[in-house]
């Protein structure tokens, strides 16, 4: 259904746009009817671009985003895009007009995309959706946002994306701002969907809640695909040591903090998973896959010595004035900017 191939994303940054941000670097996987796939990685991994690309809020650098085979950035009619593709966002407050009752987010939807169908129909419509979320219409329609809660609130954003009858769904950390028990039942609801034949992009930065619900995991190391394969599969046998210092992160309830391995360093000693040939892995490009469906990358730099070193220096810092702005601060401040190692360079742009 969807299928991500080779999908990069560089921001241009700085004041004259002269830095280039690498946000997201050649990542592939698909999402299927009735599977919910984890996007999982530490802040700033590139999860949301890759999200806001599915949802074309952001263009694709490089690379392609097929949705049924069609490359979603040449679709002639983005409404009928979104009617089967709909996002919800991690704060749910920020989605509603504190003026307005909240149930306006259902009327817009009518506007936008159903203004034949009549009042008795639609009203169906929506207590359908909010059943399907589980919320009683009578404690929500009418309500102000004030007057709901977080947990509420994100439903109602659900069941909203409910009455478009979408097939894919991509929930970028849509738990993170709720209460813990409300959390469990958000994620309940996602299996709902799932089992109505839903595909959910599930975005994350908690290990913890990713493996509850999802099919497969992606775990995304500085806008990399660090290893991937079924969720079972990566939890219990973590191959990259970048996964098993976000394993060694989660609190777990029967180990004292005290007894937890030393730190979220990679162990030294542990062979590369990529490129120790030990290991017997078949090699598909970037990543390694050791057993079916379980595909891991190069354990990097810090852990493995055969690892490409990170993509060193092009020229001068910034861009397409370098040279001249190089020069002229230079005879100006009397000041040569000093020359800066890979090291640090890798560093700056991380
Ligand atoms: N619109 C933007 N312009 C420039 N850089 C951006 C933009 N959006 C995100 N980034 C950068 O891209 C990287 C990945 O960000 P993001 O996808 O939001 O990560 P995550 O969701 O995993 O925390 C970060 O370094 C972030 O600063
Ligand atoms: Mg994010």
């Amino acid at each position: 259904m969807l299928r991500l191939d080779g999908v990069s994303k560089v921001y241009r940054v700085g004041a004259f746009g002269g830095r280039e941000l690498r946000a997201v670097s050649d990542v592939s996987f698909e999402v299927g009817p009735g599977e919910i796939v984890s996007l999982i990685g530490e802040s700033g991994s590139g999860k949301s671009t890759l999200g806001r690309m599915v949802l074309r809020l952001a263009s694709v650098t490089e690379g392609t985003i097929t949705f049924d085979g069609t490359d979603i950035s040449a679709v002639r009619s983005p409404k009928a895009y979104y009617r089967q593709v709909q996002g919800v966002f991690q704060d749910p407050f920020s989605c509603f007009n504190p003026v307005f009752p909240a149930d306006r987010v259902f009327t817009t939807i009518r506007r936008e995309y159903f203004p034949d169908v009549g009042g008795e129909e639609w009203r169906e419509r929506v207590d359908a959706s909010l059943a399907g979320v589980r919320l009683d219409p009578g404690q929500v329609l009418g309500r102000y946002p004030h007057q709901l809660s977080g947990g509420q609130l994100q439903r109602m954003l659900i069941a909203r994306a409910l009455l478009l009858d979408i097939r894919l769904l991509v929930a970028d950390e849509i738990i993170s701002m709720l209460d813990a028990s409300t959390r469990v039942d958000v994620l309940n609801l996602l299996g709902d969907l799932r089992a109505r034949g839903l595909g959910i992009l599930f975005v994350t930065h908690d290990l913890s809640l990713g493996t509850y619900v999802s099919d497969r995991t992606v775990v995304l190391r500085r806008g990399r695909v660090a290893e991937t394969g079924p969720t079972d599969r990566v939890f219990a046998d973590p191959l990259h040591p970048y996964t098993r210092a976000l394993l060694d992160s989660v609190p777990r309830l029967h180990v004292r903090w005290a007894e937890r391995p030393d730190g979220a360093r990679p162990e030294s000693g542990a062979p590369c998973p990529f490129h120790d040939r030990a290991l017997g892995t078949p090699v598909r490009g970037d990543l390694a896959e050791p057993e079916r469906g379980h595909f891991v990358a190069c354990a990097g730099p810090d852990a493995c010595p055969a690892a490409e070193r990170p993509e060193a220096a092009r020229g001068f810092p910034a861009g397409r004035f370098s040279t001249r702005g190089f020069l002229t601060r230079g005879f100006l401040t009397g000041r040569f900017p000093k020359r800066r190692s890979p090291k640090e360079r890798e560093k700056e742009t991380a």
